[in-house]
């Protein structure tokens, strides 16, 4: 039956159909995999932010150590999670990793940039550009998930450069967004239905000057077809000039820097 066969044996149709069943299927089998904590996912919370939940609140704050660019010190984000509106609205490692990774280019990196992130969940990402000084940010998810990407905004005290914005992808870009100089987008492949519409939406912010920083992780062989259907618009190579890339790719995370092709 199909249900007994390994995700790397099942057909892409297959894959499509039990997407439709549970559009959140591959992400809990991350979730569940890292509870295993096997040598890989241990040396994976090496390298990710300091984390203190604070259980009555449900609220996670995230360390990250600036000591490695001009900043010393310490950048805190604190986020107020809640699976409730889907996968969302926890915090995935892909999505701590591109931080890390922007903490390390530090501010030089984000200031004066118009920044835009595709599918925040709780928003960590483009939070962590706009605390870094990025000109103003958009953080962008589906309208279920815009509740906790402002309270998390608010409880930061980003409003000066920070937005949420609904942005369902495939749909027209808000006018309130500008045209970014950087995209961020992390974990966002992992419901095959969504592929074309994540193209469309990364083709209709994007011009051949804009800066795409793409975090995934490999989940299941049907993820190629994102990168089929990207390679008709976008060329990328590999973000090599994070330390860290070795820890995490032991874990099929990648980062990768998406350039339009025209
Ligand atoms: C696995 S979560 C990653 C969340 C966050 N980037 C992180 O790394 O923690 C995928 C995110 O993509 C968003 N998403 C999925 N399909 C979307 C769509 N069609 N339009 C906009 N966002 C979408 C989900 O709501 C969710 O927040």
């Amino acid at each position: 039956m199909q249900t007994q066969q390994s995700g790397d044996e099942r057909n892409p149709i297959d894959d499509e159909i039990f997407d439709l069943d549970d559009p959140f299927k591959y992400c809990r089998i991350a979730e569940e995999k890292s509870g295993t904590r096997d040598l890989a996912t241990t040396e994976l919370v090496g390298i990710l932010p300091g984390q203190h939940y604070l259980i009555n609140e449900k609220i996670l704050r995230f360390d990250f150590d600036t000591q490695n660019n001009q900043n010393t010190g310490t950048i805190s984000i604190s986020l107020r999670l809640d699976a409730s509106p889907g996968c969302g609205g926890i915090v995935w490692p892909a999505g701590q990793i591109l931080s890390n990774y922007l903490i390390k280019k530090g501010p030089a990196y984000l200031q004066g940039k118009r920044v835009v992130e595709l599918g925040s969940g709780t928003g960590l990402v483009g939070l962590t550009a706009a605390s870094l000084g990025a000109n103003k940010v958009w953080i962008t998810d589906q309208k279920p998930l815009l509740n906790i990407m402002q309270q998390n905004l608010s409880m930061n005290s980003l409003e000066r450069n920070c937005s949420v914005a609904e942005l369902d992808w495939g749909t027209s870009i808000p006018h309130m967004i500008s045209p970014p100089d950087l995209i961020l987008a992390a974990d966002c492949v992992y419901f095959e239905p969504a592929f074309a519409l994540l193209v469309q939406t990364l083709d209709a912010l994007a011009t051949k000057e804009t800066d795409i920083l793409f975090c995934y992780k490999k989940r299941r062989k049907a993820d190629k077809r994102f990168f089929g259907l990207l390679k008709k618009l976008f060329s990328w190579e590999e973000v090599m000039d994070d330390l860290n890339r070795n820890v995490y790719a032991r874990e099929s995370i990648t980062l990768i820097r998406l350039s339009k092709i025209r």
